[in-house]
């Protein structure tokens, strides 16, 4: 099995020790799936490697993109993470979580005013600048309050982490943060110092998501602790907080690889202190932001087929009951995943065919070329490690209401979000 919290009993499919075809039934379709004890294993992993290789100041940050709403935030703040946010959406459901504030990390690249000041007003502890502008933005806004607000600046290490071109964020050429290659990071460095009400306390940069390459986070540290040298040989400057963002990958498919995460996070540490310790640097407190690692594998999508068309001498289509509105990666990215049929796991896979969605769109696809046993309406479909980026997308295309997400731990089942009612859906329509 593609992970560990699936398994077959009987011929159906089981998640997180649950029966899914039992779950469908009781929650209906579409429905999300999430295996909690999951989610928390993976924040403790994470954060037990960063203390035993790093050291005790080192800290892991869910980066809430991937999944966000409030029970999740309860989780990270129970398993002692802090949180990356990137808009007022994500604090306010944070702070409504109860999660301290002080451990929340601001990101985006374009902050507005209002984002600013409400982020200001919850407390958030690090706002991390992503350009000049925002600097001064965030300066004005702090001044009115008397406040001085912790930063760190994102720069671009100028690093290709070989993934797909929509989570490519470290290129010289990105939309996110500002260049060390051009010098522009060394200015922007001199403008953030120079202002009272912003207090730098380190860098921080992102290269990409779905990264599977050995040494990718290892060449972009090397950037980062030569720039961090720079600065301190230079002014004098000490990087108390080094954050390397996020981005590593997750296996969609049997045939893909895992990424060991303790072993790359020593890895990672080592080098970092041999090579800190040549440039004769003060080794700073190590952040990673990871969100697709934490909540991927702890997500199961559940569907009903309604139809089962089968075009002679082309192809086949089942379609399903949700689709793009749920999960849009397919449609965006190509991005592949693996589709069960729960109630018939043994039965053999005759029926090759596209899974499709429900909305009017020809790209509304889930997954092409599926190999799956016989299916008729009514028959249910699981896809696999849907934990992250798939709620977080999810849209109202076509008016489709969104699916709930359900939490499964040893105290049952429990809804988490509620699915959507059509009256949600008009309730801004004047
Ligand atoms: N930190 C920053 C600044 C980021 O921009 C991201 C992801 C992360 C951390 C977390 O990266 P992760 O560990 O999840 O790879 N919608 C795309 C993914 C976009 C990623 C955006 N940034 C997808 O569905 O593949």
């Amino acid at each position: 099995m593609i992970a560990t919290n699936l398994k077959v009993q009987d011929g159906v499919l089981h998640f997180a020790g649950y029966d899914t075809a039992k779950l469908a039934k009781e929650f209906g379709t579409p429905l999300y799936l999430m295996d909690e004890a999951r989610i928390r294993y993976n924040c403790k992993m994470y954060q037990d490697a960063m203390v035993e290789f790093f050291g005790p100041q080192a800290l892991t940050l869910y980066a809430s993109k991937a999944l966000s709403f409030k029970h999740i935030y309860e989780i990270v703040r129970e398993t002692g993470l802090g949180i990356d946010v990137v808009s007022s959406g994500e604090i306010h459901t944070a702070v409504q979580a109860g999660f301290p504030m002080e451990k929340a990390f601001f990101h985006g690249n374009n902050k507005t005013d209002a984002d600013i000041a409400y982020a200001m007003d919850c407390g958030v502890g690090y706002f991390v600048v992503d350009n000049v502008e925002e600097l001064y933005a965030i300066e004005h806004i702090a001044e009115r309050r008397d406040h001085v607000q912790k930063c760190l600046l994102r720069v671009t290490p100028g690093i290709d982490p070989h993934t797909y071109d929509a989570v490519a964020t470290g290129k010289v050429d990105s939309k996110f943060g500002v260049p060390i290659e051009t010098g522009q990071a060394e200015e922007f460095y001199h403008y953030a110092t120079a202002l009272p009400h912003l207090q730098v306390e380190g860098l921080h940069c992102h290269v990409g998501s779905m990264v599977f390459d050995e040494d990718v986070f290892e060449r972009t540290a090397q950037i980062m602790l030569d720039f961090m040298g720079q600065l301190y040989h230079a002014y004098g400057f000490e990087t108390k907080l080094l954050d390397l963002g996020g981005g590593y990958g997750v296996r969609y498919r049997e045939s893909e690889g895992v990424v060991d995460i303790p072993y790359r996070i020593s890895a990672l540490a080592e080098f970092m202190k041999g090579y800190s310790e040549k440039l004769g640097i003060p080794f700073p407190a190590v952040l990673l932001e990871p969100g697709r690692s934490i909540v991927a594998d702890a997500g199961l999508t559940m569907y009903t087929v309604g139809s089962v068309k089968r075009i002679k001498g082309y192809k086949n289509y089942v379609s399903v009951d949700g689709g793009m509105t749920d999960n849009p990666r397919y449609a965006l990215y190509k991005a592949p995943y693996t589709v069960f049929a729960p109630e018939r796991m043994d039965a053999p896979p005759t029926l090759h065919c596209d899974v499709v969605g429900r909305c009017c769109e020809s790209d509304d696809i889930l997954q092409p070329d599926v190999w799956l046993p016989e299916l008729r309406r009514g028959d249910l479909l699981a896809i696999a490690t849907t934990g992250a980026y798939n709620y977080a997308m999810a849209s109202h295309y076509n008016r489709i209401p969104k699916a709930p997400i359900v939490m499964l731990s040893e105290e049952g089942a429990k809804i988490a979000v509620q699915r959507e009612t059509f009256d949600q859906i008009i309730q801004n329509d004047l």
